[in-house]
This record gives C-alpha cells, structure tokens and sequence, in this order.
C-alpha cells in the first residue's frame, strides 16, 4: 500500500471512531507533514482521497473539514466484514450519545436534571447516613431495607391499593426489576408478548433469556389488540407478557381501565404471567393517578409482577426501584442474590428518609404540572414547524411524544442528520426488532421551554420537508 493510502486510512479510522467529529477542522497539511515525517504532497493526496470518498471536504482558504456521516462512502472492502449492529450496540451508540456535550438530548430517557429536587434529596441522604447505625449500612441483603418497603408500600395504600411491604424487593432501578421478574417466571426457549413499539430494555431481556417474542401493538387500536391477546394467549402457550399500562414509552399513550381489567382476566384464564412496567405512572396530567394492571390483580392466583422505580419522577441516578409480587418474593430474591446481591444500603436509607420527611407529593405535584406545559408547548411547536404530513401522539402523562414522519422517511436518518446539528431524538428502530417503527422518532418534552429547541424542531421541520422534496424528484 502507497505511503499516502496508508495516511488517508489511519486518518479515516480516526473519523471512524469519533477521534475526529463531524464539522472539526483537520490539521494543516504542514502539521502532518511534519508529525508523519511524509512529505506534504504525500499528505495532500491523502486528503485528496478521503475528499474522493466524502470524508472530509475542502473548504477554500479555510482547510479541509470532516464531512457528515451521512456523505461518507465506506470501504466496500470493510462493509462486506460488517455485519449489520445488533440492538445492543445500536442502543450502546445511542446511549453514548447522550453524555456528549453540548447536545441537546431530545431523545433522552430522562427528564431535564433541574426538575428534580437534588438539594433535598442530599439533604436527605445526609440525614440519614448521621444517623445510620453501621450494621444498617453494611446490611445488604433482599429485600431491601424495611423502612424504604413500608415507605413505598403506605404510597400505595394511600393510593387505594392494598400493598404489603412483605411483598416489595427493592432493586437496582426498574430495569433490575423488570429483568428479574421476567427471569423468574420464564425459562430458554418460552414463547412471551411484548408491545411493538417497546421499551428497549424488554427487547434486550428477551434477547439475553432466550425466549420467544410475540410483538403486539397494544395501544394504538385497543379492541383489535385485545383480541390478537387473547390469541396469542391461546395459540403460542405464552409464559409472560411484559406491557407498560400507563404513559406508555416510545408512545405516551395509556390502557383504559377496560383494557387493563380485561388483560388481567385474559392472563388470569390462560395462566399468563403479566410483567407491568409502570415507571410513568405518577407522572399523570389529569387530577387522579391512572389504576395499574396490579389494581385489578385480585383474582386468588397472583397474575401481576409489578415493577416500578423512582427514576423519571424523583431520581435517576440513584438507581432506585422495586417489584412487587407475593408469589415470587423469594424466588426473586434468589436471583438478586447471584447477580447484584442487593440494592445500596446507603440510598435507599437515604431515599426512605426523603420519603418520610420530605415533601414528595409537592414536588410531584410541581414536576407534574411542568411537564404538562412543556409537552403542550412541544405539541404547539410540533404543529407550527413539522409539514402536516407527521402525525404525533397527545399523550396524557409522561414527558414522550411519537412521531410519525412522512411516508418513506427514515427515522434514523433523520436522527443522524440531527446529530450534525448536535440535537438527539431517538430513532423508531430503537423500539422494535423489526422495520414497523423505522418512520418514527421519539421525542423528549421536557426540554421545550429552551430557546434551543425550538430551533431544533425548526431545524427538524426542514430536514424533514427536503426529505419530502427529495423523494417527489
Ligand atoms: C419504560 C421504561 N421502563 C424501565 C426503565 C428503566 O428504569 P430505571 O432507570 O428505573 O431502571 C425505563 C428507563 O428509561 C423506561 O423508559
């Protein structure tokens, strides 16, 4: 290989991984030359080539730039060793992304850090760590420390539901709970339901149980769907279904009681274990919060494993969650035992005290009312700036919108073209394991109120109307 090629591939694997970012200004032909020891004619076919092959540009008296991603042209050598990225790593990608700065994380998971009441909750923590006796910190056993069960357990009661706190394991978030409560009711090779679209954590659990999936579109026509349940139920010998009743995410949209009362009794029948994530659940616009699945679970066989965390409406970080379930308390806890052991001592002594003494329900409250304005704020900027052709849902909880692009329109291109411009959404395709959701986007609404944003959805606008221009050529 000439020494000039070998230049323009080291320089191209640079911008391959992310060494060198779209819009960054390459060094000198001077400054290589000299830090290769090439000549600078060497250096200047180099560029020549990956300008060729669209991976940098020249911009005149200013230097050569790296090029959006979207106009490189990969090796063919290399793309026939590729093979197409899994879930896993696309999800890795994406995640990724979201720790860069300055992006504006429109496809975040989380709300906006400055909703959530940080100075308390430390204060909080604090108080609880003076007081902690060291045998309460070093306890690190399922399920989780008492005051933190009784704690979650009287917020249901208060709720109108009848939760003991003999039957809550506190876990590492909801994910942890999701995961083992899936694990636990299923084995290699079972046949569960899933939502199309999902959660993207439930795709990847089913990927790495071994289990077969039936994906079911649960939200968006309820009747039809309910029926294609109870087939599933019948025709497959289906183990567990994992569905979110409530603020549904990628969607926003929430099951009526019908719905959920109906489901219960259609898992109830065909001996269906239900695994209800409902971490949106006190996230809710209207006066009252919405039931769950476990509010109609009060059949004399438990059919609800019902998972929950404090992530979306408290603290993310903190990794705080729990499941609830009478039948499987134990046997969860044997599992917890061989993968995380237990949640921190630390936090959730911390989290049981902001539970007792903080004000909660206030911040709730306050968190609630701005995230309705901001997602109505969203809605009103989608309406102004997005070509009449994209459709989006009104969700009555949450902080999601879901979008539905024009015909042909690709969500993850517009995703990678977003990103030139440092903004995330997050692409259909995260949320399925085929190509329905590729025409969608996800969007994030609590970060409508920033001036950013709607320059954002301006921008999305345009890219989305030449997209539409391009394809009628
Ligand atoms: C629907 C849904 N379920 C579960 C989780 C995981 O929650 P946690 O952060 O509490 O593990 C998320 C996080 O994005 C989610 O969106």
């Amino acid at each position: 290989m000439n020494r000039y090629q070998q230049l323009a591939d080291l320089i191209k694997q640079q911008i391959q991984h992310d060494t060198w970012r779209a819009g960054e200004r390459m060094p000198s032909i001077r400054v290589i030359s000299r830090s290769h020891s090439v000549s600078t004619g060497t250096v200047l076919q180099a560029y020549q080539q990956l300008e060729a092959q669209g991976w940098i540009v020249a911009k005149p008296q200013s230097g050569y730039f790296v090029s959006a991603k979207l106009d490189r042209v990969e090796d063919p050598k290399q793309d026939a060793l590729c093979t197409y990225p899994s879930l896993n790593d696309r999800l890795f990608e994406f995640l990724k992304s979201h720790n860069q700065e300055p992006f504006l994380k429109l496809g975040s998971a989380f709300p906006e850090p400055n909703l959530f009441p940080l100075e308390a909750l430390n204060r909080s923590l604090a108080s609880a760590g003076r007081r902690a006796k060291p045998e309460s910190i070093l306890a690190h056993m399922p399920p989780g420390i008492e005051g933190l069960r009784r704690a979650i357990a009287q917020r249901y009661i208060q709720q109108g539901l009848n939760i003991s706190h003999d039957d809550i394991v506190i876990t590492s978030g909801a994910l942890e709970a999701l995961n083992l409560s899936m694990q636990v009711v299923t084995k290699p090779g079972d046949a569960v339901v899933i939502e199309m679209p999902t959660f993207y954590g439930a795709l990847q659990c089913v990927e790495r149980l071994g289990l077969k999936a039936i994906p079911l579109a649960l939200h968006s026509n309820q009747t039809s769907a309910l029926v294609q349940l109870e087939q599933a139920f019948s025709q497959h010998n289906v183990t567990a279904c994992w569905l979110m009743s409530n603020f549904h995410n990628p969607t926003g949209q929430s099951l009526s009681d019908v719905s959920k009362q109906k489901i219960v009794e259609l898992a109830r029948k065909h001996q269906v274990h239900l695994i209800e994530d409902d971490v949106y659940g006190e996230l809710y616009f209207a006066q009252d919060k919405p039931s769950s699945l476990k509010s109609f679970d009060n059949g004399q066989q438990e059919q609800v494993l019902h998972c929950c965390s404090l992530s979306k409406s408290l603290c993310p970080g903190y990794r705080l969650g729990w499941v609830v379930s009478k039948r499987f308390h134990q046997p969860i806890q044997k599992l917890q035992m061989m993968s995380t052991l237990s949640g921190s001592a630390p936090i959730q002594l911390g989290i049981a005290h902001y539970l007792q003494h903080g004000s909660f329900d206030n911040h709730l409250r306050r968190l609630r009312k701005t995230l309705h304005q901001r997602t109505q704020h969203m809605a009103d900027m989608l309406r102004r700036y997005m070509p009449s052709s994209v459709e989006f849902t009104r969700p009555q909880g949450g902080y999601f919108l879901w979008l539905k692009l024009p015909d042909g329109v690709s969500g993850e291109k517009l995703s990678q073209q977003l990103a030139e411009y440092e903004i995330t959404v997050a692409s259909g395709s995260l949320f399925a394991n085929n190509s329905e959701c590729d025409g969608f986007v996800r969007l994030n609404t609590t970060f409508a109120h920033l001036a950013e944003t709607e320059q954002a959805i301006k921008q999305m606008g345009d890219l989305l109307r030449l997209a539409l221009k391009e394809a009628t050529v």
